[in-house]
Formats: C-alpha cells, sequence, structure tokens
C-alpha cells in the first residue's frame, strides 16, 4: 500500500542521509572511550528532551554548541536535578525563552525524586513543561512507543504529501495534520520514522525552494504530482 511504500523510502533515505548529531550518538553523555556502557532508555530519553528543547527554537548548528556544553557540564538527569536555576540560566544564555530552561531543571527534579522517567506520550505530558511535541520526540525516540511527532517541519512536508490547502496556522489544520502523521508513523522504528519526516522537511522538502528530484517520496507526494500535471499549481503552493 502506499503508506508502506512511504513507510520504507523515507526509512532508506534516512537511513542514508541522516545528519551525524550528537544528541543521535547512543553513547552521548554516559562512559567512555575506555569504558563503554550500554546506554540505558532513560539515558537516551534525557538526551532527547535536552535536545528536542533547544531544538524548538533554535537551529541545528547553534544547538550543537550549547546541547555539548549541557552535557558535558550535566551528563545525567541526576546532574541536572541538583543544578541551581542560576547555572541553568547561564548555560541557557542566548537561547532565549528561559522558561524552557527552568521547566527542564524543574521536571528532572521532580522525575528524579519519583525514581524513573515517565515512559509513554501520555505520561510525559503531565511533565511541567513537556507538550506533545516532545512528548511525542521522547516517547518515540527514547522508548520506540508508536506515537507522532509534529512540527513545523513535518506540517509542511503533510501539507504537500497530501495536498492540504487549508491555512496551517489554524488549529483545526495542525490538528488534521497530527492525525494524518499518527496514521503514517512506522510501526517498527517510529523514533526513526519522527525524526526523517523531520528532516526531509528541515532539508529537501524545504519552504520556499523544495528539491523534488532527490525526494525519496516524490512518487507518493500529491502536490508534486499535481505540480508535474498542472503548469499553473507548484510543490510551494501547499
Ligand atoms: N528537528 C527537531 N528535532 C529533530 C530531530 N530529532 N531530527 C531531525 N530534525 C529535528
Amino acid at each position: 500500500s502506499e503508506t508502506l511504500a512511504i513507510r520504507s523510502s523515507l526509512l532508506r533515505w534516512y537511513d542514508e542521509n541522516s545528519r551525524d548529531l550528537p544528541w543521535r550518538t547512543p553513547s552521548v553523555g554516559a562512559g567512555s572511550l575506555l569504558t563503554p556502557v550500554k546506554v540505558d532508555e532513560e539515558q537516551r530519553a534525557y538526551v532527547v528532551w535536552v535536545s528536542e528543547v533547544m531544538l524548538q527554537q533554535t537551529r541545528v548548528p547553534t544547538v550543537m554548541g550549547y546541547f555539548n556544553r549541557w552535557m558535558e557540564k550535566w551528563p545525567t538527569i541526576r546532574d541536572l536535578s541538583s543544578a541551581s536555576l542560576e547555572e541553568v540560566n547561564e548555560m541557557w544564555a542566548g537561547l532565549g525563552y528561559y522558561r524552557r530552561a527552568r521547566f527542564l531543571l524543574e521536571g528532572a527534579k521532580s522525575i528524579v525524586d519519583e525514581g524513573k522517567f515517565p515512559r509513554s506520550a501520555s505520561e510525559l505530558r503531565c511533565v511541567k513543561g513537556i507538550g506533545d511535541y516532545t512528548a511525542g520526540a521522547i516517547a518515540s525516540i527514547a522508548f520506540n512507543e508508536v506515537v507522532p511527532v509534529v512540527d513545523g517541519n513535518v506540517v509542511r512536508v503533510i501539507t504537500r504529501l497530501r495536498t492540504i490547502s487549508a491555512n496551517p496556522k489554524e488549529a483545526g489544520t495542525v490538528k488534521l495534520i497530527w492525525k494524518l502523521t499518527r496514521q503514517l508513523v512506522d510501526p517498527s522504528r517510529p523514533g526513526d520514522f519522527n525524526q526523517a519526516l523531520m528532516e526531509l522537511g528541515a532539508t529537501l522538502c524545504s519552504s520556499t525552494n523544495p528539491s523534488c528530484s532527490k525526494c525519496p517520496v516524490s512518487d507518493h507526494c500529491q502536490a508534486f504530482l499535481l505540480s508535474k500535471k498542472s503548469q499553473k499549481l507548484k510543490v510551494t503552493d501547499y
């Protein structure tokens, strides 16, 4: 079916083209070259949480420096939970939206107090500062829960794939995008699938100048197929 074809093309593209980012390195924040350790899912969740909160407001190249400094200072959620608000704000300086840094600290304290990381998107949403986006990212990437993640890039990709012309800034449209993405997530590799969709939107499926000829899912993209049929329509109309 079409859904299966989109999943496999997108994942193959991601396997061959995904950017090498520090928060994707499985060992970040734990062990060393001399003492390798198996990184557990909760460590992975901490790393995904910090990186995704930083990525909500800042581009990848800038986030890399902040992320690496953060992980050097607080390699685990336990380390973060004993930091002071002043230290956290100092580390965050230049990223903006300082509320997010405070939520990370308060969330870390409450999770360490509880003694375990919430593992599902719905439990994660109960942590202050964790919304649908961050909950979906942590649950799918760290804990393999089959849930969608929708950011601005995913909105654009899905809008084109399905030729949705409704205003993407309206709540109803975004709700529809979440629903369509939920139906598309690959049940065997939800975290990779979500990152592939975000990465496609951040790279090939750009807003003004998409590289459709290189796109792994152009055969399944309604906007691309329509624009080929009609000279009046462009992919960027969606
Ligand atoms: N943008 C935000 N988070 C991302 C991720 N995990 N992978 C790719 N792009 C992203």
